[in-house]
């Protein structure tokens, strides 16, 4: 793991001190604004309510981060800016994001995290993943200008129902795709990402539960966002190759955040399930899903309360199937079709 910037306390939060840090960061660089304006030393120190000193360290802090602060006479202008979500980019999350430049897996990470009792809500991020993980043990390419994130739920649900979390975090991905960057996107039972006819996004949830309750829920999210993702016959594609320019991964970031804990505010009752069906592109399709021991063929028909797919087949019965990784058949005949 490379790059953690601040003090974490018993693995799985930031320490009262790593937080007011955070804080400042964020407030000398909304103080500096985006429009190359000079700002005084004075004025950031009289604004913020710490010493011109602790000011200009934090400004070392940040240059050294990849923000490019000029140092004038008059004070100090922000030129440019990374496209990093550290977590005083992200505001009002200041001690819910760990941003890691490298990491085997963001899910592990997560794990020992969630386990160790983080807060909900808790994201890490990595701008790359050397082990990245998808779903049925696939690895997951996660190379520079992807997003890469696991973000720590603790819905109050039974067990059965942990899938709904997975269920609302696609939703909402799939709007704010659409909401933010004008894409159509649908989500592929049960929740991978489509857009243009390829998979811009996929999913991956890790589950731990007590007796009846659920402990978290880890949601672990790839997204294609400026990387170019593995070659054409995977079927992946990103933001980048469909809007044709670069988009901020942070902003991203923060939409899907905010979304996500407004949506799970509002609870994982059956409404989701219409919200799912909104946005999905397989029921209706000829489908076959594959789990790691049973293929099953047939018309997705429905999903049930809890998000698992309901296939007709051909013998006119139907089948519940949980998890597993579904192919649309026909018109086009892709794994990723839409
Ligand atoms: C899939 O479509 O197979 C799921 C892909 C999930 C990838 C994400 S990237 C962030 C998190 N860390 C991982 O190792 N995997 C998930």
């Amino acid at each position: 793991m490379v790059n953690r910037h601040f003090m974490v306390v018993n693995h799985n939060r930031y320490s009262r001190a790593a937080v007011r840090s955070i804080k400042t960061r964020g407030g000398i660089v909304a103080l500096l604004g985006r429009g190359g304006a000079v700002v005084s030393g004075e004025a950031i120190s009289g604004r913020l309510g710490i010493s011109r000193v602790s000011v200009w360290k934090h400004i070392r802090k940040l240059q050294a981060a990849g923000y490019r602060i000029e140092s004038t006479p008059k004070g100090y202008r922000l030129l440019d800016w990374p496209d990093i979500p550290y977590p005083w980019a992200i505001p009002g999350r200041e001690g819910l994001v760990h941003h890691f430049s490298e990491v085997e897996s963001t899910m592990e990470i997560a794990r020992e995290m969630a386990r160790t009792g983080c807060p909900a809500m808790t994201a890490v991020v990595a701008d790359r993943q050397t082990g990245g993980r998808g779903r049925l043990r696939r690895p997951w390419v996660s190379e520079a200008g992807g997003l890469y994130f696991t973000v720590v739920t603790r819905p109050e649900v039974g067990p059965q129902q942990s899938g709904r979390a997975n269920l609302a975090a696609s939703v909402v991905l799939a709007q704010v795709l659409s909401d933010q960057y004008g894409i159509a996107a649908r989500v592929k039972w049960p929740n991978d990402i489509l857009a243009a006819g390829g998979k811009l996004a996929g999913l991956l949830s890790e589950m731990d539960a007590e007796a009846d309750r659920v402990s978290f829920v880890n949601i672990g999210i790839g997204v294609n966002v400026n990387n170019v993702p593995p070659p054409v016959a995977s079927g992946a594609v990103s933001i980048r190759q469909m809007l044709g320019e670069a988009v901020s991964r942070t902003e991203l970031l923060a939409g899907f955040l905010d979304r996500f804990q407004a949506r799970l505010a509002a609870g994982l009752d059956a409404e989701l399930i219409g919200e799912w069906k909104a946005v999905n592109a397989t029921l209706g399709r000829q489908v076959k899903v594959v789990t790691t021991r049973q293929q099953v063929e047939g018309t997705a028909v429905d999903v049930d309360e809890n998000g698992a797919l309901i296939v007709e087949t051909p013998a006119g019965g139907r089948q519940t199937v949980f998890y597993g990784d579904c192919f649309h058949i026909g018109k086009g005949e892709s794994a990723f079709s839409d």
